[in-house]
């Protein structure tokens, strides 16, 4: 193995890293990020993106954006199976969070994959949990089953969502409200990378 973790030098390199993270995260048909916007984000900087090969193959990759000005977004994050629990994608993230300082961000966010919340906790994010009803104006439905702890609420684009600070990933807390409000719910982590 001759593992090395760099950002891509040609647009070729982020179409394969690209490739590489949509065969194994399997995207649904409206994933909301495309390789034209990730080819953009490369041209203004190329620390957007940080690639894992052994030899010339792509093993890992993570991609990126900006949630805001202060705020770094990881899209996608994947590590092939063969190469997985060899801390490949904590090396991934923590070059991202290097790359993020220089490109001035305070704080990096992600929504997480169920199996992933572990490997999120474990370098040091916070989790919350999202939660959003189908329909405007239900927010008082979120709020009868919990009204403590809400950071972010919003209703009127045809959803109701709230964001929900919890005792780290409260996995019967989620299932609680999935199916009681017939929600979709999801864990959000996020890190300050500046103190
Ligand atoms: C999530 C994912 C990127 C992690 O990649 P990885 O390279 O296996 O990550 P690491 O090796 O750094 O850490 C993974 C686990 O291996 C353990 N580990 C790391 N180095 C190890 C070593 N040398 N020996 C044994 N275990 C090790 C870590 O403790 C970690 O445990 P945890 O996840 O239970 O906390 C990978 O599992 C993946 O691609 N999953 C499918 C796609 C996915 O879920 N992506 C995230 C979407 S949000």
């Amino acid at each position: 193995m001759n593992i090395s973790i760099v950002s891509p030098n040609s647009k070729t390199e982020v179409q394969d890293a690209y490739k590489f993270v949509k065969n194994i995260l399997k995207f649904s048909e409206d994933h909301p990020r495309s390789l034209d916007f990730y080819i953009n984000i490369f041209q203004k900087d190329p620390r957007y993106v940080v690639i894992a090969k052994d030899g010339n193959e792509v093993i890992g990759a993570v991609l990126s954006s900006d949630e805001n000005e202060d705020t770094l977004l990881i899209g996608e994050l994947a590590v092939n199976e063969k190469y997985r629990k060899l801390g490949i994608g904590t090396s991934l993230i923590q070059q991202l969070e290097k790359n993020a300082v220089k490109l001035n961000k305070k704080e990096i966010s992600l929504g997480a994959q169920g199996p992933a919340e572990n490997f999120y906790i474990r370098l040091g994010y916070t989790p919350r949990l999202f939660i959003q009803l189908s329909g405007n104006n239900r927010l008082d439905e979120i709020k009868k089953h919990i009204s403590d702890n809400i950071v972010w609420e919003n209703t009127g684009d045809g959803f109701s969502k709230v964001i929900v600070e919890t005792n780290g990933v409260d996995k019967e807390l989620q299932k609680n409200i999935s199916e009681k409000l017939n929600a979709h719910t999801q864990y959000l982590f996020s890190k300050q990378i500046i103190l």
